[in-house]
């Protein structure tokens, strides 16, 4: 006999309720939103959200579980599409067992004639909705799976704003907005990394939502292959957020008795606008067990090789740029790639992990003995997904690529992909990497990927991008055991892989390879929603950027970087001495007031066209940072005032200019004074007329 199954479970975080039904044996959302009162009676829910037969519509209606399936004569997209060689592909699984305590809720459903058992896991924790979806084959035969949704949410008829984020090599999360439309807006990424063009986010918002105003909901899939990301609204009111990886055909097949887990699903929700769903982000990201090692120091400067000298290494320059970066004030040297053999450019050597000697004579040591006597750490840059033709790991070992027979590969930057999902081939890549450590003094990895997965094929010919992300996953998480100490970071061409699936086991995403200070405020903007600064890598570059040409003065680029984790990335040997002591003060600066940057709550403003606006505000509101720059000149002779926001409303504020060091415009706020938070929040403080391309930062302390 069946145990009685309770009629609604609920969760609830500080500001958020979810309740789900179980009616009919199919969990269900019925509430998810901002926090309701404890007496709220989840029978008072179903009423109030209860319909009517419409038109020519199936009644009672299928209700949107967790799960959709065809089974349940469900109109939409299904949360699970799988089949045994063409039967048994119309599932329909119903409850067997809830579990809750009120924190974390299971639902077990069972289909027994098709084989299928489904679990979902849901838990609150914090603000963020964590949830995943589980299939078991309990069928006797194999099962073929198409698609596994991770728990499906609904939408309010209410919210028809869709936020994405998109973007392009140097050019990462851009945000759009569209309304929504019947049927399905679907984003799919095929790449086999996270990819630049597809984030796996979104946010669905009322018409009047705006950073700090309006309800809002965020999504995250934290998984770093091919995804599918879908909003389907139908024509009876109803909308949902699905999100899945992607199976290339025939790619999972489970036998009987195996499972298959879906990436998790991290939701958030909130009526207080946009920016505060990023709290909810930042703030899970930040109590997770493995954040806390980055408490355990400030996040180090970086110094990064790559644009000073490229491909170009010799020791003696490299030296020599460690001892300048040490003098501006870096605290890690990361020698990026062209270090190891046959590497003099991007045509050869990936793969073959061993110091090029006919560069560096006596291996890496005496440069890492360098930086480690100017006081900095060691990092070094590997990109082990990848292999050069010309390279001895792939003549000894041809067949250890992703290949399609028949099919040619394609150019991609003279290099091709390992399989990962081999485990002769992980075995191989972390014994070298734990050679490379265990030979040397490194304090971080910077761990690239360079190409798109175009030709995703394994040796017995399956499609194999799925197991090598998984496998990825594996060798880092080996990686982190066997080298605790080791922060390492994900890079993929900038920003390509960037979720939490990834930032489960790094502590920095390279957020993009331009340092275009104007470009990378809007790329760090979108890249803010999801992810706090402390995991933003953020450089100085050069005072023409390589990416885009744009002259940028070292103050903007120093105002840019400094909200992240903070770096440089320019030949330091060609600095003047205005632009070194520039950038001096302003690694002095970001080490000041580095607690309250990676610590503090971000506080994205809505500014007029033409000013990008942020800050970080202390969580007790005492203190915080504020960032304003001139994009493009404004339309008024002055820009209408910035409203800052996320202050004490009582409390009296001491502001301060502290930068640039010397301000061109005259401005009577130079000076500094006493102010209310309900002033700066209200009345707004009018900025002087400043030329594009410059930036003031505030700060205010509080009294
Ligand atoms: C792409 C990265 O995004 C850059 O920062 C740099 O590491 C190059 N790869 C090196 O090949």
């Amino acid at each position: 006999m069946t145990a009685l199954l309770p009629s609604y479970v609920r969760l609830d975080g500080n500001a958020v309720t979810l309740v789900v039904a179980t009616a009919g044996g199919i969990p269900a959302v019925l509430y998810w939103g901002p926090r309701l009162s404890d007496d709220t009676d989840p029978a008072s829910l179903a009423l109030l959200a209860a319909r009517a037969e419409a038109p020519a519509s199936p009644f009672p209606e299928v209700p949107l579980g967790l799960t959709p399936q065809a089974g349940q004569g469900w109109p939409g997209r299904p949360g699970l599409a799988a089949h045994r060689d063409g039967l048994g592909w119309a599932s329909l699984a119903t409850l067997t067992h809830v579990f809750s305590d009120g924190q974390r809720a299971q639902f077990e459903a069972v289909d027994a004639l098709n084989g299928i058992k489904l679990v979902h896991d849901l838990a609150m924790e914090g603000e963020v909705l964590v949830a995943r979806t589980t299939l078991t084959n309990i069928g006797d035969s194999v099962l073929t799976v198409e698609s596994l949704a991770a728990p499906v949410l609904p939408l309010p008829g209410f919210a028809p704003d869709i936020i994405g984020f998109e973007g392009r090599w140097a050019n990462e999360f851009q945000m759009t907005r569209q309304v929504r439309h019947m049927g399905n807006w679907v984003r799919e990424n095929r790449r086999g990394r996270t990819s630049h063009d597809v984030f796996p986010g979104l946010i669905i918002a009322e018409a009047a939502t705006t950073e700090h105003h309006g309800l809002a909901f965020g999504f995250h899939l934290g998984w770093s292959g091919n995804h599918r990301i879908a909003v389907e609204s139908f024509n009876d009111g109803r909308g949902l957020v699905m999100m899945e990886a992607l199976p290339l055909p025939g790619e999972i097949r489970l036998a009987p008795g195996e499972s298959l887990t879906s990436p998790v699903l991290y939701a958030a929700v909130s009526n207080l606008g946009m920016n505060s769903l990023s709290h909810a982000f930042h703030r899970w990201l930040r109590a997770r067990p493995e954040h806390q090692r980055l408490r355990t120091k400030p996040r180090p400067v970086n110094y990064n090789s790559w644009e000073a000298v490229y491909f170009n290494h010799a020791p003696a320059v490299l030296m020599d740029l460690g001892t300048h970066a040490a003098a501006v004030g870096a605290e890690r040297f990361v020698l990026d790639d062209g270090w190891f053999k046959g590497r003099r450019n991007d045509r050869a050597g990936l793969g073959d992990w061993s110091v090029d000697t006919s560069v560096y004579s006596q291996g890496l040591a005496p440069l890492i003995t360098h930086v480690e006597s100017l006081g900095m750490e060691f990092g070094l840059w590997l990109e082990p997904e990848m292999v050069n033709p010309d390279s001895d790991l792939f003549r000894a070992h041809p067949d250890w690529v992703l290949d399609i027979p028949g099919a040619p590969q394609l150019g991609f930057r003279h290099q091709l992909v390992l399989d990962f999902g081999r485990a002769e081939v992980r075995a191989h890549i972390f014994d070298v990497i734990d050679a490379i450590l265990s030979t040397y003094s490194i304090a971080y990895l910077k761990w690239d990927m360079n190409r798109d997965l175009s030709h995703p094929g394994g040796a017995d010919g399956r499609a194999g991008a799925i197991a090598h992300t998984q496998g990825v996953y594996e060798v880092l998480d080996r990686l982190r055991a066997a080298h605790p100490h080791v922060e390492i970071e994900s890079c993929a061409s900038g920003g390509g892989r960037a979720d939490y699936g990834i930032l489960a086991r790094t502590d920095r995403v390279w957020t993009s390879d331009s340092n275009d200070a104007i470009d990378r405020l809007a790329i760090q903007r979108g890249f803010s929603h999801f992810f706090p600064a402390e995991l933003m890598g953020s450089h100085v570059g050069p005072g023409t950027c390589h990416i885009t040409g744009r002259k940028l003065s070292m103050a903007l680029r120093v105002a840019t970087a400094m909200f992240g984790h903070m770096g440089m990335e320019l030949d330091l040997r060609e600095l003047d001495a205005a632009d070194s002591e520039t950038l001096a003060a302003g690694i002095a600066l970001h080490k000041r007031q580095r607690a309250l940057i990676h610590g503090g709550d971000l506080v994205r403003l809505d500014a007029p066209d033409g000013i990008n606006a942020f800050g970080v505000v202390a969580s007790d509101g005492a203190e915080a940072l504020f960032s304003l720059t001139m994009m493009t000149e404004p339309r008024t002779s002055f820009a209408a005032p910035i409203r800052l926001a996320g202050l004490d409303t009582a409390a009296l504020y001491a502001l301060e200019l502290v930068w640039p060091q010397r301000l061109g415009a005259s401005w009577p706020m130079a000076t500094g004074g006493r102010f209310t938070g309900a002033a700066l929040m209200q009345a707004g403080i009018q900025l002087p007329r400043l030329w594009p391309g410059s930036a003031v930062i505030l700060h205010l302390k509080r009294r």
